[in-house]
């Protein structure tokens, strides 16, 4: 696995002309961000050696390499998710081969049921936390150094970045929630009682991805800022039928606020 991630890193810097050191994952229906940025570059992971493809609708699957907020970046249009039937080590590969490429701060965005009752359809959440609910760890097996083999997690989303969120928010007059994300393997949506059991676990969200590539990028050692739109709710007496679609287009029309927050952030940081 280091060989490929040195093989596909390599590759890579000889194709970009810049060298970003902040990186955005977008997740369902967030792919609009790329809008935003000014791109250089788009390389479709067809392309890029030891990279998996992405087959699900709304994931378009290409790495954007370009400007954002005046900075460069590097972004990820499409992600690599679990019930895909990836293994761990392919959902996580590209966050290891942007450590490589010298990423040091990682932004990641995602859809997700509410789990928290005053949450509502369309809110931003800050994930100031997450919980790894799923069946298989990222990290298992042989230790990819400089990582420890016990990484801490204490601060897994960084305080700076929330803070600085929170301030341009206010600014902004952006509404946003904060809560704990919990990831599972889906494809499932829940059922109303893995819902309430997500919510009494501590959950504020629940969504199918980031977890594994949040706990690599700490493994790695970059900051990581993490926001949640809520496209439905899991709160009893508010759940409703839930399809892929409907959560699509919730996140639609939450992107801009979102856009918005981040590249602002990248601006400043
Ligand atoms: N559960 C899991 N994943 C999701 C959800 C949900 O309710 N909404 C969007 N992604």
């Amino acid at each position: 696995m280091y060989a490929k991630i040195q093989e596909t890193a390599e590759w890579l810097k000889n194709r970009l002309s810049t060298k970003p050191e902040t990186a955005i994952v977008l997740g369902t229906g967030l792919g609009k961000l790329a809008d935003e940025i000014e791109v250089n570059d788009r390389i479709p992971y067809s392309e890029i050696p030891n990279f998996p493809i992405s087959t699900v609708e709304g994931h378009s699957g290409c790495l954007l390499v370009g400007k954002l907020g005046g900075k460069d970046i590097l972004a990820m249009q499409g992600r690599f998710h679990f019930y895909e039937g990836y293994s761990m080590k392919e959902v996580t590969f590209p966050i290891r081969v942007m450590y490589q490429l010298g990423i040091k701060t990682l932004f990641v965005s995602n859809a997700a049921g509410g789990t928290n009752p005053d949450f509502e359809i369309g809110d931003l959440m800050i994930i100031t936390d997450h919980i790894n609910f799923f069946p298989e760890h990222p990290l298992r097996g042989k230790n990819i150094e400089p990582g420890p083999r016990f990484p801490d997690m204490s601060e897994a989303y960084n305080k700076e970045l929330i803070h600085l969120a929170d301030q341009i928010a206010e600014e902004k007059g952006i509404k946003v929630q904060h809560g704990v994300y919990l990831g599972t393997q889906g494809p499932t949506f829940e059922t109303p009682a893995e819902y309430r059991m997500f919510g009494r676990l501590g959950a504020d969200s629940v969504g199918m991805s980031t977890v594994p590539e949040v706990i690599v990028a700490n493994h790695c050692g970059m900051r990581v800022f993490g926001v949640s739109i809520i496209t439905d709710l899991g709160v009893e007496g508010k759940i409703v039928e839930v399809s892929h679609e409907e959560v699509q287009k919730a996140a639609n029309a939450v992107q801009p606020l979102m856009a918005d927050i981040m590249r602002e952030m990248i601006r400043r940081s």
